[in-house]
């Protein structure tokens, strides 16, 4: 909460100028009872008073009374303005910070949260922090201003009937807070289920290819209708016992008014100090009503708050330590790595390897054997169990994240492409020159399928790309990565989808164009690896082959069958993804 509530720092004269004008505003709205009182009981029954005075007198009071409203509704207006914004420039703020945060959250941090947590902080979260902020600074101080200064001024005006009216206050408190106290714990739930109904959907989104395949479309909506209805139930369940607290404190009020003419008639009461006790009850009693609702839209946004706050409070700092160098002469080494996800299993195991700079590494493996892990190592997205990792010669551990990241150029499995132009997807940010680029469509077999594109670099993409194959969208990642010319090109599975002769063109373009290069190919297929420096073959997250292709023929059974399989299999021609 406290670390949220920073964020109105900046804006804090706009805050306090919205603060005093809803002082201001409100102070005026509790003199208006008062010249009611004054006209009635002092002037129109004043048989003392001659007409003419009494005209003078109650044009002079209504104009007064003229005079506060528009007080009191100008001062809300602009207040209302004033904080509106101050809280909205709160929220950009946070959200900014908090988006910030989750771009630097390790991968392990990531995993931790999920990716749907994340959304759901930046998005609803934000909006309830947003809202308590808002709503805060709009009653928090009109509230209690109505309440204790219109008690002020009732017990100054009546003793009496202020006692009737300090009765009904506790009564609607209780009722109030009752309800209020019951509803937060429901509204939490409602958030709980937002974070899963925003999961459900985020998975079928991203998957609405498989889902359509396999002909899950149905069992996919009734689950997701499922999880939609149960979120309505709760919201309606939290609405329900909370809408209740107006209807129950308007009846205490109208028994509070009938009570104060009673008293009034009882005790003979001026007509003027009933009327004005009339107007005082309903004040106060609205400002209770109100003040209960800030407290459920505090309680919430306390608790968005909280979960916003645990991701800014989420140590990013990069660790960088001193440890021992080994051999600058090798570009990569693997030195006896392990590394488990979960820390019960390790999903790589002792793998030990080491690569001369410009030589290529091929990694093989069936899916799920940790190629993608050990890359993610080689790059430092998650620290090593066991054994260590060196670049040039120095542990991973010993850079500064950018510094070892800019020394690869990588194609991820699961690499995203932005919906923006295709100039801007290979560029990334990194201003390019326009040869740069050019060389890099080429290299990546690209060159064709750009100057097919309506307008070429200029061809903006659909969001996930999605008006490309998975073909193209490989060609323009492989791009990417080779844009800039790295120390370290990664291809993850990256010409999985291209067909065979586009596949043998890229790696024969990879390996002539950017032979200086240290490369880093995982696939599937023997003939995306064969012709490394070294193949590393893995097997459930150990390596069970390591060394050139012929060796390897000799000496790892799994690779001589695997190539056999795909050998055989090529013969007959590609079987092209796209
Ligand atoms: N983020 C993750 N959290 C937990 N386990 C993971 C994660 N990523 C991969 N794994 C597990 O690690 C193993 C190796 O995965 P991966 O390296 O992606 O395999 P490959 O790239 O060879 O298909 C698999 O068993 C997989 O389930
Ligand atoms: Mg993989």
């Amino acid at each position: 909460m406290k670390k949220t509530l920073k964020y109105l720092k900046p804006y804090w004269r706009g805050v306090a100028a919205g603060l005093f004008l809803k002082l201001l505003g409100s102070v005026a709205e509790l003199f208006l009872p008062l010249l009611l009182e004054y006209v009635i009981n002092d002037v129109a029954t004043n048989a003392a008073l001659s007409s003419d005075v009494k005209i003078r007198m109650i044009v002079i009071s209504g104009v007064l009374m003229v005079v506060c409203s528009l007080t009191a509704l100008l001062g809300n207006i602009f207040a209302n303005r004033l904080t509106v914004k101050s809280s909205g420039n709160m929220t950009h703020d946070l959200r900014y910070d908090l988006f910030q945060k989750t771009c630097y959250l390790s991968s392990k941090q990531t995993d931790e949260i999920g990716v749907p947590s994340l959304i759901s902080r930046l998005t609803s979260d934000s909006y309830y922090v947003n809202q308590m902020t808002a709503r805060t600074l709009r009653l928090g101080v009109r509230a209690p201003i109505l309440i204790l200064g219109g008690l002020i001024l009732a017990f100054w005006r009546d003793v009496t009937l202020a006692l009737v009216l300090l009765a009904c206050v506790p009564i609607v408190g209780i009722v109030v807070s009752l309800i209020t106290r019951k509803s937060v714990p429901l509204f939490s739930n409602v958030q709980k289920k937002q974070d899963v109904m925003v999961r459900d959907l985020q998975e079928n989104i991203t998957g609405v290819r498989i889902i359509k395949a396999l002909g899950k479309t149905e069992y996919e909506t009734e689950k997701f209708d499922g999880t939609v209805k149960d979120l309505a139930s709760r919201e309606f369940r939290a609405n329900r016992l909370n809408s209740l607290s107006n209807p129950l404190a308007t009846l205490i009020l109208n028994l509070g008014l009938v009570a104060v003419i009673v008293v009034g008639a009882v005790y003979g009461k001026k007509t003027g100090t009933i009327l004005a006790f009339l107007q005082y009850f309903v004040i106060i009693l609205n400002a209770m009503i109100a003040l209960s609702k800030i407290f459920v839209v505090i309680s919430r946004g306390s608790a968005s708050a909280a979960r916003i706050a645990k991701v800014l409070d989420l140590d990013v700092g990069e660790t960088v330590e001193e440890l021992p160098e080994g051999d600058k002469s090798y570009k990569i080494v693997f030195d006896d790595v392990s590394f488990s996800y979960n820390g019960v299993k390790d999903d790589v195991r002792n793998v030990s390897f080491a690569l001369k700079p410009g030589q290529t590494l091929g990694v093989i493996g069936a899916t799920g054997s940790g190629k993608s892990t050990l890359v993610a190592l080689m790059m430092r997205f998650y620290d090593v169990g066991k054994g260590r990792v060196l670049i040039d010669g120095k542990d991973v551990k010993s850079y500064t994240l950018k510094e070892l990241r800019a020394k690869f150029g990588a194609a991820f499995q699961n690499g995203f492409l932005i919906s923006d132009t295709v100039r801007k997807n290979v560029d990334y940010g990194r201003d390019l020159s326009e040869e740069e680029i050019d060389e890099a469509i080429d290299a990546a077999q690209a060159r064709e399928l750009v100057e097919g594109l309506e307008g070429g670099l200029d061809f903006v993409l659909a969001q996930k790309a999605n008006n490309l194959s998975g073909g193209q969208k490989q060609r323009l990642l492989v791009a990417r990565a080779l844009a800039g010319k790295p120390e370290i090109i990664v291809l993850d599975d990256s010409s999985s989808a291209l067909d065979y002769a586009t596949d043998a063109a890229l790696r024969r373009a990879i390996s002539t164009r950017y032979e200086n290069i240290t490369k880093v190919i995982v696939a599937q297929r023997v003939s995306a690896v064969k012709n490394a420096d070294l193949i590393l073959v893995l097997d459930d997250g150990e390596v069970i082959g390591l060394g050139k292709h012929d060796e390897l023929l000799n000496t790892c059974r799994e690779y001589a069958m695997i190539y056999a399989a795909q050998m055989g299999g090529e013969e007959y021609g590609t079987l092209s993804a796209e």
